[in-house]
């Protein structure tokens, strides 16, 4: 009788689990809960049927049917709590339906730092005039730097380039090392790998032991320009450089040439632009003068032709250097220099 009434325990709770794992709705647990522990559940009549048994047999069988009791409705729980927490069909067709008149997200991405696009704007623009672009050392030779455009070791004009050296042999000039303080070498460098005619762009790095301020770095971006060829005159410089203003500035804007010195160049000249604010008015950007000052010019001096192996009376050529950031401050009315290397996001996407 015992065994017969645990396998009869065993058996329904078997079924039991069976059928509730297969009810879907609350309506199939309530009947499911009364077919098994109802007044007149499977369970119910066995349990009910306790006190006809044996007392011998009484506490084993009770003790079994309470514990299948017990494990029938933690399951019965379980299964109900599954049934109210997953989502209903119109719930899961809703979450995979696809609204197509959503506003998409906008897709980040980076841009070019306002320098590059500077230097790139201004390549493009001599390179429709033939110039080719091309990049040099940032540390430098002395002798490219200074002695080779011109500039002896005891030239006052070195004082114009204030000089971050890397190492200064006052012995052997030759291997005196520092950080570019112009981008002028790169004249000398391409003139002495090749033969006119030369058309060339380089844009680069160049760095002086300067304070900074508004229009003042230690580290800026220069771009120089060089034409060597026969019968290259002032005009050619001339032009080349209005052609250019005109591309960066837009026909508005008035050019302006000046004497300068420089030691590589004769004649040696400055450029300006009347000033984009008070459209040579004069102001404070323009220090009250209606003009700004973009870029230093010349005609090659003929010592350094003749450094580099030209013939100075079969060739001629210009040459220029302009600052990337300043081009780039005047073009977007931006007022301070050190913008630029500040990393700040609200500067730099305005860019993007
Ligand atoms: C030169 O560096 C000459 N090598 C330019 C040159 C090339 C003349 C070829 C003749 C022939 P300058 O020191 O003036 O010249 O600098 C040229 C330009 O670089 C300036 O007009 C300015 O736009 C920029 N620049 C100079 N110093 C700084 C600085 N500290 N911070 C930012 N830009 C600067």
């Amino acid at each position: 009788m015992t065994e017969e009434l645990e396998e009869q325990l065993t058996t329904i709770e078997a079924h039991s689990l069976c059928q509730l794992a297969r009810c879907s709705s609350t309506e199939e647990l309530e009947q499911w809960r009364v077919a098994v522990m109802g007044r007149r559940g499977k369970l119910s009549v066995i349990l009910r049927s306790l006190p006809n048994l044996d007392p011998s047999t009484r506490p084993v069988i009770g003790a079994l049917a309470n514990q299948t009791k017990v494990r029938l409705e933690a399951a019965l729980d379980k299964r109900k709590y599954f049934l109210l927490n997953q989502p209903s069909d119109v719930e899961l067709a809703d979450k995979d339906r696809i609204d197509v008149t959503l506003p998409s997200r906008s897709i980040k991405s980076g841009s070019h730092h306002p320098t590059t696009q500077i230097v790139k704007e201004i390549s493009e623009a001599f390179a429709t005039m033939g110039f080719q672009t091309i990049e040099g050392p940032e540390v430098e030779l002395d002798s490219y730097n200074f002695q080779k455009l011109n500039i002896p070791l005891d030239h006052p004009a070195r004082d114009m380039w204030n000089s971050l050296w890397i190492k200064q042999e006052t012995s052997d000039q030759n291997s005196s090392l520092l950080l570019r303080t112009h981008t002028s070498p790169m004249q000398v460098r391409v003139m002495e790998n090749n033969a006119p005619p030369i058309r060339v762009l380089v844009p680069g790095k160049a760095y002086r032991y300067e304070a900074t301020d508004a229009t003042h770095e230690w580290q800026f971006t220069q771009i120089e320009g060089l034409a060597v060829d026969k019968n290259i005159t002032f005009a050619n410089l001339k032009a080349t450089l209005e052609e250019f203003a005109q591309r960066i500035f837009g026909d508005q804007r008035r050019t302006r040439f000046r004497c300068d010195f420089f030691p590589f160049v004769e004649p040696g000249a400055e450029m300006s632009i009347d000033c984009f604010r008070c459209d040579g008015e004069g102001c404070r950007v323009c220090g009250n003068s209606g003009w700004i000052e973009i870029l230093g010019a010349g005609m090659v001096h003929p010592e350094v032709l003749k450094g580099v192996g030209y013939d100075p009376g079969v060739y001629t050529g210009f040459a220029f250097g302009m600052g990337a950031e300043r081009i780039s401050m005047l073009r977007h009315g931006i007022d301070d220099i050190r913008h630029f290397h500040l990393n700040d996001l609200r500067f730099l996407r305005q860019f993007a």
